[in-house]
C-alpha cells in the first residue's frame, strides 16, 4: 500500500460514468475511507417523497428545510446509508429516488446541510468522496481531483445493468432519459453545478477497464507526492 499523507481524492463527475466503482476500489488500495455524497442527497429525496413532502409533478414543500435539519443521516463503518437505525441503501438506488433526486439536490439549503456531514467525516483526510461539486465547492482544496467522463451509450449501460442486477425491470430508453435529464439539471443548476475543476484530471473512462483506471491514479499520486 502507498505511503500517503492525510490527503482528500475528490471524484466528480456525470452520472453513471462509474465513479463510485472506481472511487471504493481507490480507498481500499489506498487504506482510505470512501464517502457517497450522492448516497446522501438520495435520503433526503427518499426522506421527501416518505413524508410527502415533493409531490409527484417535483413541487418541494418549503416545510422540507425545516424537517432536515435534524434528520439522523449516517454513513455505517461499511458504507452504507442510514436514517437513523433504518439503513436506506436499497430504497435511495431505486428509480423511483433517482427520478426526483436532481431537483431536491438543487435545493441550497439541501446543499448545506449535506455539506455540514460531509466535512464531518472528511475532517481528517484520508478519504476517497464521490459526487458531483466536491473539488469545486465542498473540498475545493482537495489534493487530488478527478473528473471521470464516458459516452452515454456506456453509461446508460451500466446503470441499466446495475438497476437489473438489483431486481428492478428497467425500460432501457426510460434509463438513457433519466440520464439525460439528471446530466442536464446537474450542470444547469445555479447552486454548485457540476463542472470540472480548473485543476481536475480528466478520466474518460469509456473504454478502460477499473484496474487501467486505478493504476492511472496510482501513477498520478506517486507522480505528486514523489512516491516510488
Ligand atoms: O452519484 P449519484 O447518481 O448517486 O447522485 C445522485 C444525485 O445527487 C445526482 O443526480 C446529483 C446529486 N448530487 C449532487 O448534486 N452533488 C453531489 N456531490 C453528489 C450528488
Amino acid at each position: 500500500m502507498l505511503n500517503l499523507p492525510d490527503i482528500i481524492i475528490a471524484v466528480d463527475g456525470y452520472s453513471s460514468t462509474g465513479k463510485s466503482s472506481f472511487a471504493k476500489l481507490v480507498a481500499k488500495e489506498f487504506g482510505f475511507v470512501y464517502l457517497d455524497s450522492g448516497a446522501l442527497y438520495r435520503a433526503v429525496t427518499l426522506f421527501a417523497q416518505e413524508s410527502q413532502l415533493i409531490s409527484r409533478m417535483n413541487i418541494i414543500n418549503p416545510a422540507l428545510e425545516r424537517e432536515i435539519q435534524d434528520l439522523p443521516l449516517r454513513f455505517s463503518p461499511d458504507n452504507r446509508t442510514f436514517i437513523g437505525d433504518r439503513c436506506v441503501e436499497k430504497e435511495i438506488r431505486s428509480m423511483e429516488v433517482s427520478s426526483q433526486v436532481s431537483p431536491i439536490s438543487a435545493l441550497q439549503y439541501v446543499r448545506d446541510f449535506v455539506d455540514r456531514k460531509l466535512h464531518e467525516y472528511g475532517a481528517h483526510g484520508r478519504v476517497v468522496m464521490d459526487g458531483r461539486d466536491i473539488g469545486t465547492t465542498v473540498f475545493p482544496d482537495a489534493e487530488i481531483k478527478v473528473f471521470m467522463t464516458a459516452s452515454d451509450e456506456v453509461r446508460a449501460k451500466r446503470r441499466y445493468d446495475e438497476l437489473v442486477a438489483k431486481g428492478e425491470f428497467p425500460v432501457f430508453e426510460e434509463v438513457v432519459k433519466n440520464i439525460k435529464e439528471r446530466d442536464y439539471i446537474d450542470s444547469h443548476r445555479e447552486a454548485s453545478p457540476l463542472q470540472r475543476a480548473a485543476d481536475a484530471f480528466e478520466l474518460d473512462n469509456s473504454n478502460m477497464t477499473i484496474s487501467e483506471e486505478v493504476a492511472w491514479l496510482k501513477g498520478l499520486v506517486q507522480g505528486k507526492f514523489n512516491i516510488l
